[in-house]
């Protein structure tokens, strides 16, 4: 199976009432943890690649290292742009292989993100890619954006036929609660998300894909096994994983993680290093940190994501 796109992907979750996990990657014990995970349980997969990783990895070794987990595995792989920028970024994946971009316009004002989404899907659909569109605007980090509570903003409802309409989009992001990062949730603070607007999304676009970001569960287990191996991570709540499930049952069909394979790696090369301080060889930590990433994609899959045997 090649690399493929996420319009079959989709088509099947949204008749199928689950979700395909699309997960950050940045190195090849990343990729391997999260394919060798959905191998075992027949999951198709999105793997999503921001500016920041191909700023640290480059371009092409993140596209040779999912080509190669695509050979390994055999699973259809989707490979995307996360949070691009502008139409350069976008450009330059689409060019560069990828077969599905994001083009996150939701910083700006309703028009301009019409129009700079507009141009990246004239782009993209000449190339045969797919594109992700963005409105409403989520709390917390990416990259070197950090947004602030106060400047995070819900979707509205009433903006969304209108934006797809006029831009062509194959998928779109929307704001109901999520936000990116470990501390979605301050310390205390109940986990909520707006249902109601998901819900009214999903009427005024039926059979369209939603996508949510910000949808790390940030379990418990690894922020423990982090903190009791020399870590000094707060208090850090996520997204429960009954409210994923539900977002999946419904117009939701890719869900976004990424803070939750990073407590993952770092729980794994946390404890290896401390149960074996003397220990200098990167395989042997690097390893530990594979086998909790996919640990958690496997259980995220069959438990959450519910795409299990979908490939
Ligand atoms: O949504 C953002 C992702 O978690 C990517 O994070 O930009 O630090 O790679 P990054
Ligand atoms: P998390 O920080 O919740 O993993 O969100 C990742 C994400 O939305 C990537 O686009
Ligand atoms: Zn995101």
């Amino acid at each position: 199976m090649p690399i493929v796109t996420s319009v079959e992907m989709f088509q099947k979750a949204y008749a199928g009432g689950y979700a395909i996990g699309a997960f950050n990657v940045n190195n090849m014990e990343i990729i391997q943890g999260i394919t060798e995970a959905a191998a075992e349980v027949s999951a198709p997969l999105i793997l999503q690649v921001s500016a920041g990783a191909r700023k640290y990895a480059k371009h092409v070794y993140l596209m040779k290292l999912i080509e190669a987990a695509e050979a390994d595995t055999g699973l259809p792989i989707c490979v995307h742009l996360d949070h691009g920028e502008n139409f350069e970024i976008c450009k330059s994946c689409i060019d560069g292989g990828f077969t599905s971009v994001m083009i996150d316009g939701s910083k700006h004002s309703f028009e301009d993100n019409v129009r700079i989404t507009r141009e990246v899907v004239d782009y993209a659909h000449d190339h045969g890619v797919v594109v992700e569109g963005e409105l409403g605007r989520l709390a917390g980090i990416e990259d070197d954006v950090n947004v602030s509570d106060e400047d995070s903003s819900y979707t509205r409802p009433d903006e969304v036929e209108e934006f797809v309409a006029r831009t062509g989009v194959d998928s779109l992001a929307i704001a109901i609660g999520t936000s990116h990062g470990a501390y979605k949730f301050k310390p205390g603070q109940k986990p909520q998300l707006r249902f109601d607007i998901l819900e009214e999304v999903g009427k005024r676009l039926p059979g369209f894909p939603i996508v949510l970001h910000g949808a790390s569960s940030v379990l418990p287990k690894y922020v423990d096994i982090i903190n009791s191996h020399g870590g000094q991570m707060p208090d850090a709540i996520g997204i429960p994983e009954d409210m994923l499930r539900q977002a999946a049952r419904m117009a939701v069909c890719k869900i976004n993680i990424d803070s939750d394979l990073r407590l993952g790696m770092t729980a794994g090369v946390r404890q290896a290093l401390t149960a074996a301080p003397e220990v200098f060889d990167p395989r042997a930590y690097l390893k530990e940190g594979r086998a909790y990433v996919k640990e958690i994609v496997k259980n995220k899959i069959v438990n959450v994501l519910g795409s299990d045997g979908k490939a």
